[in-house]
């Protein structure tokens, strides 16, 4: 059988301009400062390529698995965000650790090298919309509330890697734990063991769906905290009888697929196998056949025999490098519209060209530095990560 990969139309979506725009309220919404290649230039790949051999060794540059194809190619190395923490963590001899990804992720980075070493995000505006949600500020406001409840010392914070250098500091100032989509019942296996109630940042759909698919807590045992409200808009009482207070954020690619799609592929493929990340709502999770975290996403279609039919919820740049890489297995996109995560492709190849050059010239560009006291507090919180069983 050969793939039946059809291209979403990109009517629904539009991918963010790769430009210049200015947002100093979010993550990472900054200018890129270079003089970036054309993107139409014909010897864009050779001089990645040529930039790469000259470097050699003093650098290492590391992929997600959300990257585009033209980025992905010069990757040492690619993987999920739980991976590639650990790949740039046992890294110390590379000078220099270029991060196709988002910005939490090469904070993350940041954090877990040496201090001679130096991270670099292509394109600063690099962020995600998730970690956005999540400000220092709002979950102070939170956790002040939890002191005057008296509940803070039964809870323990929980930060989803997709989260700000800021949030994991907070979180490990106050003992608690970052986990990923690969680790995320780890991550509450031991939380539980701390405390009693678990303040989980910045994903609420990661949470809940860990929480009640894995944990057998139920929905009952979950609450949201909307920052935008006062206390959350929640009363004392559900706050004090909550075992699971989930931070309200999402992601804003993952949160588009519904129920709805998973029905429809079922009636047009019958017998699809349906396969879907955490970081999607807790209906559609529960309506697929498989979840789990990107790294998962790829071993379980490995493993999948030759002939069988997957509708699969991650991030595009994913499933079509599946497709191509399956063309033996029937693998679809689980919404019918396209679903890049635009910041993620922000990163592209004029992006990573020009850094490599720059770094070939003796120049340092867009190095993600985090403050070390914040650094320090974050690091205990990702070591306890790196640490779990
Ligand atoms: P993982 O890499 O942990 O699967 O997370 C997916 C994601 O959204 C990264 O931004
Ligand atoms: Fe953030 Fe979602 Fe994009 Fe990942 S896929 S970087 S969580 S917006």
């Amino acid at each position: 059988m050969t793939s039946t990969w059809v291209e979403p139309s990109n009517t629904a979506t539009a991918l963010l301009l790769l430009g210049r725009g200015t947002d100093p309220a979010s993550e990472a919404g900054v200018d890129c400062p270079g003089d970036l290649p054309s993107p139409s230039d014909p010897d864009l790949v050779a001089r990645a390529m040529a930039a790469k051999l000259a470097l050699g060794d003093r650098v290492f540059v590391l992929g997600h698995h959300y990257q585009r194809d033209e980025v992905i190619q010069f990757a040492d190395v690619t993987g999920d965000s739980f991976k590639l923490a650990r790949e740039a963590a046992a890294r110390p001899d590379a000078e220099f650790i270029v991060f196709c990804g988002v910005h939490f992720m090469a904070e993350s980075a940041d954090i877990l090298t040496t201090a001679d070493q130096k991270v670099i995000l292509p394109d600063l505006a690099a962020g995600c919309s998730m970690a956005d949600m999540a400000v220092l500020s709002q979950v102070e406001t939170a956790w002040d509330l939890f002191e005057d409840l008296g509940i803070a010392g039964d809870v323990v914070p929980v930060t989803y890697m997709n989260s700000s250098a800021d949030i994991k500091g907070f979180v490990g100032r106050n003992k608690g734990v970052v986990c990923t989509s690969s680790n995320a019942k780890r991550a509450l296996d031991w939380a539980f063991e701390q405390g009693s109630k678990v303040f989980f940042l910045p994903d609420q759909h990661l949470g809940r769906n860990t929480a009640v698919l894995e944990m057998g807590l139920t929905l009952d045992d979950c609450v949201l905290y909307d920052p935008h409200k006062p206390h959350g808009g929640l009363t004392p009482e559900q706050l004090r009888d909550a075992k699971m207070i989930l931070w309200r954020g999402h992601c804003s690619v993952h949160g588009r697929f519904t129920l709805s799609c998973v029905e429809e592929v079922r009636e047009r493929i019958p017998g699809v196998n349906v396969l879907v990340h955490p970081e999607c709502r807790h209906e559609v999770v529960t309506a697929a056949d498989y979840v789990g975290s990107t790294e998962y996403i790829i071993k379980t279609v490995e493993a999948a025999p030759a002939g069988s039919a997957w509708a699969i919820g991650t991030e595009l740049n994913l499933v079509r490098r599946l497709a191509d890489a399956h063309p033996d297995k029937q693998i679809t996109f689980l919404e019918r519209t396209v679903c890049y995560c635009s910041t993620m492709n922000r990163i592209d190849l004029p992006h990573l060209v020009w850094a490599l050059e720059e770094l070939v010239a003796g120049r340092t560009p867009n190095q993600i530095t985090v403050d070390p006291d914040t650094s320090a507090f974050a690091r205990s919180a990702l070591d306890q990560m790196l640490a779990l069983p």
